[in-house]
């Protein structure tokens, strides 16, 4: 069992939604708590409202994630949790060979890279301190358990999130640092991630206007013009999963559904029994 408390806990894309959950809950169990995030008035917003600290730092770019970590070690003195959160996903969904190479770029930066950066940043001193600590590294179902295929810029990044913390869980066997990866859900979660766009820095600017995004309430009455009831799963109840199973040591932070369960005995069956893909969302 991880002890939490007086430990430091930094969170990427802490500014809001799922992450500033997250720093609320490792707030409440005593922990320093860093918000990092590149939505300046949000994240001051944020970080005053918890009473910690909050650094403008963009994950896409290694040496902004090297000044986050130098800033939080010179702060705290110790990195023991690191939850590499921030996230994007571009609002236009064409087929895969008509998605703009600025999405591809953007989604893969942020999404991939961006853990990677985080990774890169922190873990040599959090392995050279010798203490306990943890990653999280926050997936999703789309793409994590089975892609929507009309969702491909996404998907395929989240799918990378969950093989680069499957291979780091192998790597890190004999350190003191554990791994999780993070689905949040079960169902969609009414966050900003909607409205990412907001977000995009203008070197990863599309060539042709896409679509304007749609809040997570948007999206919920298109569902219900479609006669789809949509779910939401709360912050909270994702925060408090992740406590937990930082706590615990807990790789695979995925919580129960029978939906999800019957996608992975699907998407396993498929390949062991070499037969199409019929299980995509
Ligand atoms: N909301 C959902 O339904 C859902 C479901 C599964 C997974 N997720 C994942 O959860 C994570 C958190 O997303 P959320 O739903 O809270 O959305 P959100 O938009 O509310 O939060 C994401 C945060 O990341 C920040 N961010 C964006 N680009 C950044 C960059 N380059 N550097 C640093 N910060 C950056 C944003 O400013 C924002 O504060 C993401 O990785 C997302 O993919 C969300």
């Amino acid at each position: 069992m991880l002890e939490l408390r007086g430990k430091v806990a930094v969170v990427t894309g802490g500014a809001g939604g799922i992450g500033l959950a997250m720093g609320r809950a490792f707030a409440a169990e005593g922990m320093r708590v860093v918000l990092a995030d590149v939505e300046k008035p949000a994240l001051s917003k944020a970080a005053a409202e918890l009473g910690v600290l909050g650094v403008v730092a963009d994950v896409t770019s290694e040496a902004s994630m090297r000044a986050l970590a130098q800033r939080v070690y010179d702060a705290y003195g110790a990195v023991h949790v690191l939850c590499n959160n921030a996230g994007v996903g571009p609002a236009a969904a064409p087929p895969i060979w008509e998605q703009e190479i600025g999405d591809w770029k953007w989604g893969l930066d942020v999404n991939v890279l961006g853990v990677l950066h985080g990774l890169r940043a922190f873990l040599p001193r959090m392995i050279e301190a010798g203490e306990a600590g943890h990653v999280v590294n926050t997936a999703s179902g789309n793409g994590g358990v089975a892609p929507i295929p009309s969702a491909a810029v996404y998907a395929v990044t989240k799918a990378a999130v969950v093989t680069l913390s499957e291979c780091l869980y192998g790597q890190l066997g004999g350190t003191e640092i554990g791994v999780s990866v993070l689905f949040p859900g079960p169902h969609m979660l009414r966050t900003g991630i909607f409205t990412a766009e907001r977000n995009r820095p203008e070197r990863y600017a599309r060539t042709t206007a896409g679509p304007a995004p749609r809040t997570a309430d948007e999206v919920a009455e298109a569902m219900r013009a479609h006669g789809l009831e949509p779910e939401f799963t709360p912050v909270e109840e994702v925060a408090g999963q992740v406590v937990e199973g930082v706590r615990a040591g807990r790789f695979w932070i995925l919580p129960p559904s029978e939906r999800t369960d019957s996608m992975i005995h699907a998407r396993a069956e498929s390949m062991r029994a070499r037969s199409a893909p019929t299980y995509l969302q």
